[in-house]
C-alpha cells in the first residue's frame, strides 16, 4: 500500500537464549544478510538465569538495522517475522516502555518450590489436561507469579495499572510497534495460562498462578497482520506478519507440515516436536502438548520433548572447565577414540526436562579412571545428545507417535559425528538440511504467508526449502545396547 515497501525480502528476527540475530531471506529461501550479537547471561545465584530485556531489544534492533543496511535499505523488505526463545518472562511499564526487572529465563529453576507445592496440592492433572504442560519452573506462569510476589517495582506498576507482562516476542512487538501488546498462540501455549483448546487466557489458571489477566497480551495467529514496525526503527513502516516460538518456527522451517513429521533442534537445549494435526494431543509419558501454529484461528498441535541442555554442555566444557578451546573441536576429539572409555555424562546442569522432569537433578560425569582423557570426555558429551534423544524417542513411541525418521537442525547438528551417532543410537535415518538455520527459515515462511507472498505453508515450504542429507544407522545392536545400559545406570546417580 501507500508508503509501504516495494521489496519482496523477508526480515527475520531470531531472539535466542544466547544470541540475537537478524537475517534477510529472498522469497526463494536464499539468505541475503545475517547479523548477530551475543546476549549476556546473568547467573545471580545457583539455579537462577536472567537476561536484561533492554539488551535483548537493543541487540535485536542493532542486528535488524545491520541486516537491512546489507540488503540496501528498508524498501527491500516486505515483511518481518519474529522467532524467539520461549517461556522467558519480561515485565515492563506500559507508560515508559522500560523493563521493570530482569527477565527470568526459561532455564531458571527458582520457582521449583512453587511447582512442588502446586503438585502436592493436587493441581498437576488439571493443569496438564488443560495446557498440555506439566508443573515445572520451565514455564512462564510461576515466573510471572514470582515477579509479582517478590519485585516491588512490578507490584507498584500493577497497582498503577501500568504493568505489561509477556514473553520475548510480545516484548519485541511492543517495542517495534510502540505499544501493541500481542503474543501468538504458539508462544502463549508455553505459559501454562492458556487452554490448548480455548481462546484467550484462562481465568482459573491466572488465579492459580497469581497472574493478572489485564497485564497479559492479546493472543493472535502466527501469521497475518500482527503489527507494524514504526518507521523510526528501520527507516520505513514494515508489517510484522509472522510470529512463533523458536521451536515451533524450526518445525515449520523443517517442513514438518503433516501429522507424524518430527524434528529435533540442537541449540542451547534440544527440542523435539512432532506434528500431531488438529486434535489436541495428550501425553501419558511426560511429554508436552503444545500449539505448533495458529492460522485463521485454527490450531495445529505438536507433542514436544524438551531437553534443557545440549549445546550449552559443550559451551560449559569450553568456558567453565576449559577442556576445549572451540566447540568444533569436539568432533575430532570424539573420532580420536574408539569409545568413551566407560565415561558417561548426564548433562543435568539445569535439572532434567522431558521425560524425567527432575528440577532437583544435578549433572554427573561417571566412569572416569586414570586412563580417561579429554577426548573421552568430549565423546561422552556428544554421546549424551543421542542418549537424551533416545529417552524422548521411547516416550513418543509409548504415546503412539513413533518416529520413522528424524529431521535435525540447530547449530550443534553441524557436527557430523553427532548426527551419525544419533542415527546409530536411534536406529533410524536422520536427515539434516544443508541450511541448518531452520528457526529463521520457519519464521520467514510464516511472515511470507502472513504478508500474502505465499498462499499456504506448503507453498512457502516448496518455495523456500533446500536440500537435505541423510545419515543411515550403522551401529551393531550390541554396541547400542551397551550404551543404553550405561546411560540408564548413570541416570540413576543424578
Ligand atoms: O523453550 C526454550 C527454547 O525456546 C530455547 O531455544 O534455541 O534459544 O535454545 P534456544
Amino acid at each position: 500500500g501507500e508508503g509501504m515497501s516495494e521489496g519482496d525480502a523477508i526480515l527475520v528476527i531470531d531472539a535466542g537464549t544466547t544470541s540475537n540475530r537478524a537475517m534477510v531471506f529472498a522469497p526463494d529461501g536464499t539468505v541475503r544478510a545475517v547479523a548477530q550479537r551475543p546476549l549476556t547471561q546473568h547467573y545471580p545465584q545457583p539455579g537462577r538465569v536472567e537476561h536484561d530485556a533492554e539488551e535483548i531489544w537493543q541487540g535485536v534492533l542493532a542486528c535488524a538495522r545491520q541486516a537491512v543496511t546489507q540488503v540496501g535499505g528498508a524498501d527491500r523488505i516486505a515483511a518481518i517475522g519474529i522467532a524467539n526463545q520461549r517461556e522467558t518472562v519480561v515485565a515492563w511499564d506500559k507508560a515508559s516502555g522500560k523493563p521493570l526487572t530482569r527477565a527470568i529465563v526459561w532455564q531458571d529453576r527458582r520457582t521449583a518450590p512453587v511447582c512442588e507445592a502446586l503438585r502436592d496440592a493436587g493441581h498437576e492433572g488439571a493443569v496438564q489436561a488443560e495446557t498440555g504442560l506439566v508443573l515445572d519452573p520451565y514455564f512462564s506462569a510461576t515466573k510471572m507469579g514470582w515477579m509479582l510476589e517478590h519485585v516491588p517495582e512490578v507490584r507498584a506498576a500493577r497497582e498503577a495499572g501500568r504493568l505489561a507482562l509477556g514473553t520475548v516476542e510480545s516484548w519485541l512487538l511492543w517495542k517495534f510497534t510502540g505499544g501493541a501488546h500481542r503474543s501468538d498462540a504458539s508462544n502463549a501455549s508455553r505459559t501454562s495460562l492458556m487452554g490448548l483448546a480455548a481462546n484467550g487466557w484462562d481465568e482459573g489458571l491466572c488465579d492459580l498462578f497469581g497472574v493478572p489477566r489485564g497485564a497479559l497480551p492479546e493472543i493472535c495467529d502466527c501469521a497475518g497482520e500482527i503489527g507494524t514496525a514504526l518507521p523510526e526503527w528501520l527507516g520505513a513502516p514494515i508489517p510484522i506478519s509472522g510470529m512463533a516460538g523458536d521451536q515451533q518456527a524450526a518445525t515449520v522451517g523443517q517442513g514438518c507440515l503433516t501429522v507424524g513429521e518430527t524434528k529435533a533442534t540442537y541449540g542451547t537445549g534440544a527440542f523435539v516436536l512432532a506434528n500431531m494435526g488438529s486434535t489436541v494431543p495428550s501425553s501419558a509419558h511426560r511429554l508436552l502438548a503444545t500449539v505448533l501454529w495458529q492460522l485463521g484461528g485454527e490450531r495445529t498441535y505438536a507433542l514436544e520433548g524438551s531437553v534443557f541442555v545440549a549445546g550449552s554442555l559443550v559451551q560449559w566444557l569450553r568456558d567453565s572447565l576449559g577442556l576445549i578451546d572451540a566447540a568444533t573441536e569436539t568432533e575430532d576429539l570424539a573420532r580420536s577414540v574408539p569409545d568413551s572409555g566407560g565415561v558417561v555424562i548426564v548433562p543435568a546442569l539445569a535439572g532434567l526436562g522431558a521425560p524425567h522432569w527432575r528440577a532437583d537433578a544435578r549433572a554427573a560425569i561417571t566412569g572416569c579412571t586414570f586412563a580417561t582423557t579429554r577426548a573421552h570426555l568430549a565423546r561422552a558429551a556428544l554421546e549424551a545428545m543421542a542418549m537424551q534423544t533416545r529417552d524422548l524417542a521411547e516416550a513418543f513411541a509409548a504415546d503412539d507417535a513413533r518416529w520413522t525418521m528424524l529431521r535435525i537442525d540447530g547449530g550443534m547438528s553441524a557436527n557430523d559425528w553427532m548426527a551419525q551417532d544419533l542415527a546409530d543410537v536411534l536406529a533410524l535415518p536422520v536427515e539434516r538440511p544443508v541450511f541448518i538455520e531452520t528457526t529463521a527459515l520457519g519464521a520467514a515462511m510464516l511472515a511470507g504467508l502472513g504478508a500474502g507472498l505465499f498462499g499456504s505453508l506448503g507453498e512457502a515450504a516448496a518455495a523456500m526449502s533446500g536440500k537435505r542429507e541423510t545419515f543411515a544407522p550403522a551401529m551393531p545392536s550390541e554396541v547400542r545396547d551397551a550404551r543404553v545400559k550405561g546411560w540408564a545406570r548413570a541416570l540413576e546417580t543424578v
